[in-house]
């Protein structure tokens, strides 16, 4: 799924590379600059004037476009690694999940949301949105009418912001998973088998996992959390401030999820804690854990 996932980013911004570089160097209609004709008798200031505006709204230089590639190339890295974090936090999802399931012999709802869930995540995609107005988080603006170079620089941001998404969607289903253990868990105050564990039939066969999932992501010594600092840079063009602006809020955004992935890590384990002392309960007598 990585695999496939890093392949089809190479073979985009290969396709972009060649498009790109063909267009690299034109210049278009009257962002070629004036000619000596129209200059002649115009005062100095208005010239002046004239070459402010002018810059403002050319495109970005190759120079700029380059510096734009060198810095964005290197946070593909750090996205891929959030996900792989998140895939080992599925793992230790789905473990804890296999404990409960196996203890109560029915399957973990958790693809479902409940009304509190509901509202949460509109408010939290409210808040997106209204971050997004001040920039944060902000998605890259539809390249269509930004001249060539801006908008070569501007799909690469599109392809990382893609792949953001995958990271959050990632994130959402996790703690979905862990959501769905802890309602289990607080929905069953008499046990695993309920409060009369002599009328229990298991509902299906859910054998219990062997054994917890081991990685260095799992280790609490270890942090998830990124620091990464955007490099600062400031532009007269208008294409060059909006890209910068947008290279901004993806590192803003990549620290932000491994926060919230660092964060999730936690609540996990404090769910497991939950799930192991759930387990260990006699059933039939009132044992109410409020592991939301
Ligand atoms: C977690 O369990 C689901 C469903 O069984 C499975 O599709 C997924 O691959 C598992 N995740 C990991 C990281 O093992
Ligand atoms: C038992 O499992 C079946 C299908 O796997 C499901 O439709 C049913 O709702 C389950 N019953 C209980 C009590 O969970
Ligand atoms: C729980 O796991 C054990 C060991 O894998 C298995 O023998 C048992 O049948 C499982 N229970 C259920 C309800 O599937
Ligand atoms: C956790 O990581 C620390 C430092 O990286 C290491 O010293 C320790 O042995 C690790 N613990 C486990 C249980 O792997």
């Amino acid at each position: 799924m990585l695999a496939f996932f890093a392949a089809l980013l190479v073979a985009a911004a290969g396709e972009e590379v060649s498009e790109a570089l063909a267009s690299d160097d034109q210049c278009q209609g009257d962002s070629c600059g004036l000619n000596a004709l129209q200059l002649r008798g115009t005062k100095e200031e208005e010239l002046l004037e004239l070459e402010q505006e002018q810059r403002w709204l050319k495109d970005i230089t190759t120079k700029e476009k380059n510096h734009f590639k060198h810095i964005l190339a290197p946070l593909q890295k750090p996205i891929v690694t959030n996900y792989q974090y998140l895939v080992v936090l599925d793992s230790y999802a789905n473990y804890t999940m296999e404990k409960i399931e196996n203890a109560t012999g029915s399957e973990v709802v958790w693809n479902r949301k409940s009304l509190l869930q509901q509202a949460e995540e509109e408010m939290e995609q409210e808040e997106m949105e209204d971050a997004s107005t001040y920039g944060r988080r902000r998605r890259s603006v539809s390249g269509a009418d930004l001249p060539p170079r801006a908008r070569y620089i501007n799909k690469i941001l599109i392809y990382l912001n893609k792949e953001m998404d995958a990271v959050w969607n990632l994130n959402t289903i996790v703690d979905r998973k862990r959501w769905g253990v802890g309602n289990t868990i607080t929905s069953s105050p008499y046990g695993p088998h309920g409060e009369h564990p002599e009328r229990w039939r298991a509902n299906g066969t859910f054998p219990l996992p062997l054994a917890a999932p081991v990685s260095p992501v799992l280790n609490l010594t270890n942090t998830l959390t990124m620091h990464i600092k955007p490099e600062e840079h400031k532009y007269d063009n208008k294409y060059a401030q909006q890209l910068q602006a947008d290279y901004q809020s993806l590192i803003d955004n990549i620290n932000d999820a491994s926060k919230k992935c660092n964060d999730l890590r936690a609540r996990l384990f404090k769910m497991d804690w939950y799930a192991n002392k759930f387990i260990a309960l006699p059933s039939g007598v009132w044992n109410k854990i409020d592991a939301q």
